[in-house]
């Protein structure tokens, strides 16, 4: 049956836009539309496909996870070798370089470098052939690779057709696959969750991804790219330098790190090294360096190749994020929520310029799984902001006598018994607010930046006005006999000044929001989100405590089931939580705002459809935000032509140059609030 010319047309607008959308969204981090619609798109697209098989193409965005497993890997031989890099492990290594690249080149002038981050990934070979994907190969020995390009065609950021024109006939194009530390976290937890084996690194993680004969594992696996380089290229249509080549690569479509720079001389290249390590770890990525490359091809094929590295590239490589030492104990923590958790004791080790002396074992499970005992090597790991671990021991090295650890039975904080729910993989104090390490944790929650938000109170000061017996529970927080000017300048670290500011913070913060509020409580289980659920559900404390009689009408709450119905029902079962609540909103005057639901109901933003951004002056973005909702409004995190209005205060950036392109109606902080006001 032949389709219809209709069918033909839609189907090719849907991969038009799908790609276009793929773009948005893989290569620039731009969605432009809410992931609802982009499935929608998707979605009609595989129904005409099936509906009219003829329509079929290789290249279509539904065909990315296709095909059965491999039987194995075939080989692919490198038309241009893969080569490595030398590296350079201190400025003067760098200084160097650049004399022996002058000299060869006999400049005098300085030269120009193109200089990048090192990504710690694994680097892929992909093939165009006018301008359409055809294979991916691993780099392998540097000649000869293998054929995974089931896998890489399931990474959004891999275009399978190129965008614009005037690409060479046969293009290959290099670069690195990696996983951000995020999804990399993300899908440890939940291997750790469901019992499963963890990555050791993001860095492994992706190659074991790639390694899979079964495409529809890669695809599971939060991968994505940066090109780098070129191999082989047959025709016309590329600059004269890298970072042109790179900059006309981003043009056709390929994700290009927004890192990279064109820096000059040593000291440009050292100056480089300096400005990336100095915002490593705040990368979403881990890189082990930086690479500089002259920039100019004329001067590289001057330069040419020693074995197996360039002579015109070097890698400047960062401190370790792995290292080996000893393991001289465990602690057992104990958690807001009760979680007894192991914290490995270690002989002090430097690992990424920082000195690592205890590193998290996650829980017993893991500890069982990875089997350390005490007197062991292990490999520890320190990556961007997330806290060290211990990754595995180093088995061969094992003395005789290596200690076993077991969990303890009693609380180390407060002796009750520690128990471990069948299937859980958590062990928990059961002592719940009596226990003081959970008191302690749970003050810190209550009063955190996204909860009651009292600036100025930090986990040490806490933890003294706890040892000194000032407060237990939030309550005591906003009695003045306990707490005042005169005690808080008492403590360690702290004096008049920063203890007036203390309070006023502390006064400040007796005006709360719903959400927030019932966030600060700390139920198990009860996030931001689900707070803020719950909140717009109920509208008050009162309703929300009422309705706990009811199991029903919990579960009718968004993104609410029964586990955390049974959370929330018992919290407010408890006569202790109860008293703290009452003291709070009774005596001492903490004013939670309570709305209606029926305002709510009244829908006076339904339908709409809000950006915020920005920072705005008399209320936070997440209050914006609340409010928006408050009022049936949706809130979205970017601009699209579906927004309605964009709410922007100070230094807004690119998402209000957006809503500006798109004519999208702008509201300043003025505006929003009069809306607000109705
Ligand atoms: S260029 C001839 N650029 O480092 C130049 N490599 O030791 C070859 N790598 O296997 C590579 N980031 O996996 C280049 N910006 C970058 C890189 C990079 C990471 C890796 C790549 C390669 C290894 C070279």
């Amino acid at each position: 049956m032949n389709a219809p010319d209709k069918a033909r047309r839609r189907v090719d607008a849907l991969r038009e836009e799908i790609r276009n959308h793929d773009y948005q969204y893989y290569v620039l981090d731009n969605p432009e539309v809410p992931d609802a619609e982009y499935d929608r798109l998707f979605r009609e697209l595989v129904e005409l496909e099936s509906a009219y098989p003829e329509l079929l193409i290789a290249d279509s965005p539904t065909q990315r996870v296709g095909g059965a497993p491999l039987g194995e890997f075939s080989q692919v031989e490198h038309a241009v070798p893969m080569l490595s890099l030398d590296n350079a492990f201190s400025p003067d290594e760098v200084v160097a370089f650049d004399r022996r690249v002058r000299e060869r080149l006999e400049s005098e002038a300085d030269i120009h470098y193109a200089a990048e981050p090192k990504l710690d990934g694994m680097a892929i070979s992909l093939r165009y052939e006018h301008g359409t994907f055809v294979q991916a190969a691993t780099r392998g020995d540097g000649r000869t690779g293998e054929d995974v390009t089931h896998n890489v065609k399931t990474i959004k950021a891999v275009p399978m057709s190129l965008r614009g024109q005037g690409f060479p006939t046969v293009l290959e194009v290099r670069g690195e696959v990696y996983m951000p530390l995020a999804g990399f976290e993300a899908m440890n937890a939940e291997a750790r969750r469901a019992g499963e084996k963890t990555f050791a690194n993001p860095r492994n993680a992706t190659a074991g991804s790639l390694r899979q004969l079964d495409p529809r594992i890669a695809a599971k696996r939060p991968l994505t790219m940066f090109v780098y380089g070129i191999g082989e290229v047959q025709g016309e249509g590329l600059p004269g330098t890298h970072s042109g080549t790179l900059a006309q690569l981003a043009a056709w479509g390929f994700r290009i790190c927004p890192e990279n720079d064109v820096v000059t001389g040593a000291a440009g290249c050292i100056a480089y090294y300096e400005r990336i390590g100095a915002r490593r770890d705040q990368m979403a990525y881990e890189i082990d360096g930086v690479v500089f490359k002259v920039d100019a091809y004329a001067q590289q094929r001057e330069l040419g190749f020693v074995s197996r590295a360039p002579r015109w590239a070097i890698a400047n490589k960062f401190p370790a994020q792995e290292e080996l030492t000893i393991m001289k104990g465990v602690d057992w923590q104990v958690g807001r929520t009760g979680a007894v958790t192991p914290v490995a004791r270690l002989e002090p080790v430097m690992v990424g310029g920082v000195t690592v002396a205890n590193a998290t074992l996650h829980n017993i499970d893991e500890l069982e799984r990875k089997d350390v005992r005490v007197g062991d090597t292990v490999v520890v790991r320190r990556a961007g902001d997330v806290i060290p671990e211990v990754v595995r021991v180093v088995i061969k090295r094992r003395q005789k006598g290596a200690k076993k650890i077991s969990l303890p039975r009693e609380c180390p904080v407060c002796g009750s018994e520690v128990v471990r729910a069948e299937g859980e993989a958590v062990a928990r104090c059961s002592a719940g607010l009596y226990c003081e390490a959970q008191r302690k944790e749970a003050l810190k929650h209550f009063v955190s930046r996204k909860a009651m938000d009292i600036e100025g109170l930090g986990s040490k000061l806490i933890e003294q006005l706890v040892d000194a017996g000032r407060i237990s529970t939030p309550a005591d927080l906003f009695d003045g006999t306990r707490i005042n000017v005169e005690i808080l300048a008492s403590m360690d670290r702290m004096g008049e000044k920063s203890a007036s500011n203390l309070m006023a913070a502390i006064e400040a913060s007796r005006d709360v929001t719903l959400s927030r509020f019932l966030f600060a409580l700390g139920i198990r289980e009860v996030g931001e989100a689900t707070a803020e659920n719950l909140a717009v559900h109920f509208g008050s404390l009162e309703s929300l405590i009422k309705a706990c009689n009811d199991p029903e009408s919990l579960v009718r709450v968004q993104d609410v089931g029964p586990i955390v119905a049974e959370h929330i029902r018992a919290f407010f079962s408890e006569e202790h939580n109860l008293d703290v609540i009452r003291k709070l909103t009774g005596e001492h005057g903490v004013r939670i705002q309570t709305f209606q639901p029926a305002q709510y109901e009244s829908e006076a933003f339904a339908n709409q459809s809000f950006v915020v951004t920005g920072t705005l002056s008399a209320m936070s973005r997440d209050d914006a935000k609340a409010a928006i909702k408050q009022r049936g409004g949706k809130v979205s995190g970017s601009v699209s032509r579906k927004t309605n209005f964009l709410v922007y205060g100070e230094k807004a950036g690119s998402k209000l140059e957006k809503a500006r392109e798109l004519g999208i109606p702008l509201l300043n902080e003025a505006d929003f609030l009069k809306m607000l006001d109705g």
